[in-house]
């Protein structure tokens, strides 16, 4: 099976191409799409995957340079390898750096261009892909809905939720986030025209301890400054990164499974206050009774209220109904097994 990934370095493409290679070299082709070629073969190369290395033909493993706005490398790119499946995961990140009108600018476009160019490329495929996975983010949800949100109850949890705001920030105004996931899962809606099936990932937080949030908050908790971040009752929800790879990789492998929106979220989303507990009595340090909210939204303004103050239980009920088996379901099992593969590894 042949598969192009964009946003391959990334912390979801490197999972995903670790595992992918990792379960069968031989039955995957992989074209990984990079903006820095040298510098994604060099992670992949510190990661152990470099197609010479270790003796496996080079068709199993291509770079390609894509910047977004070249849209005669990307075409030429697809229709020399010609997928059978393309991944969409590129885009500028949204965690790291303040969201001034630059930053939320890129992280837009760099979703919002890329599909659109995506798209045309795809459309001029002699052959064409028979499935597309893009990339997205459960920040298209409403906080505080009256109810656990699935793929199919969204409009319907909103408008009986006791702030019926629709997807706002906690109450503060319309949601960045919100706008930026509907024009980024807008961008390749046309594919479906084309007879792609397109899958959308709606993305949870995805726990790892090579990237993303964990990475950032077990430093202080190992300082013993832990504190619950965002409102404590407020629901959490999030994936373990084995689960969010899988998943992936079972839609890939069941050609017969319908495309269209799934939450890649755990099936038991938890509480902020259940989830920092966790993560400090996994790690064996104190939780401060005492937040810091009120700092943090004045300090991180717009980025805080809608990365951190949320408060949105989000269910995978697509993913469940299906058949797909999560192996880290509760807060509990995906923080001990986190743990102690940061112990492993170092
Ligand atoms: N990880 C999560 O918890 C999470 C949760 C919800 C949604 N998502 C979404 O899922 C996708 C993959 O997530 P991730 O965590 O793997 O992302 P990531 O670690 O931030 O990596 C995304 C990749 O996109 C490319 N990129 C970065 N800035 C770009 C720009 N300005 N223009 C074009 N390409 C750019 C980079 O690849 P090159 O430098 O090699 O080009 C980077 O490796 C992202 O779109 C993210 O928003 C992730």
């Amino acid at each position: 099976m042949k598969i192009a990934v964009t946003g391959a370095t990334g912390t979801i493409g490197k999972m995903l191409v670790q595992e992918l290679w990792g379960s069968d070299h031989e039955r995957y082709q992989l074209l990984l799409f990079s903006r820095n070629l040298d510098q994604a073969k060099k992670i992949y190369h510190n990661l152990g995957i470099s197609a010479g290395a270790i003796g496996i033909q080079d068709e199993h493993l291509q770079f390609e340079k894509w910047i977004p706005g070249d849209h005669y490398h990307l075409f030429h790119a697809l229709n020399r390898f010609s997928p059978d499946v393309v991944i969409h995961l590129m885009g500028e990140n949204i965690a790291e750096g303040s969201w001034k009108t630059a930053k939320k600018q890129a992280i837009l476009r760099s979703r919002v261009d890329s599909g659109i160019e995506l798209y045309r490329a795809i459309k001029s495929l002699t052959k064409r892909p028979s499935l597309f996975v893009q990339a997205s983010a459960i920040g298209i949800y409403a906080n505080g809905t009256a109810c656990d949100i699935c793929e199919e109850n969204e409009r319907e949890c909103r408008s009986n939720s006791s702030n019926g705001n629709g997807a706002t920030g906690s109450g503060s105004g319309p949601s960045f986030l919100a706008y930026v996931v509907r024009s980024w899962e807008e961008a390749t809606a046309e594919l479906e025209r084309l007879g792609v099936k397109r899958v959308i990932a709606r993305f949870a937080p995805v726990l790892s301890m090579d990237g993303g949030f964990l990475v950032k908050l077990v430093p202080y908790f190992k300082w013993c400054l832990g504190v619950v971040l965002g409102p404590e009752k407020g629901g959490l929800s999030w994936i373990h990164h084995q689960d969010a790879v899988s998943a992936l990789i079972y839609l890939i492998e069941h050609k017969e499974l319908p495309g269209g929106i799934y939450n890649f979220t755990s099936p038991k989303p938890t509480t902020n206050a259940y989830f920092f507990q966790t993560l400090a009595k996994r790690l064996h340090r104190p939780l401060w009774p005492f937040t810091f909210n009120f700092c943090l939204k004045l300090l991180m303004g717009q980025k805080g209220r809608e990365l951190i103050m949320t408060d949105k239980r989000v269910i995978p009920q697509k993913l469940l109904d299906l058949g797909f088996i999560f192996k880290y379901p509760t807060i509990e099992q995906a923080i001990v097994d986190l743990i102690k593969r940061k112990e492993k590894s170092v």
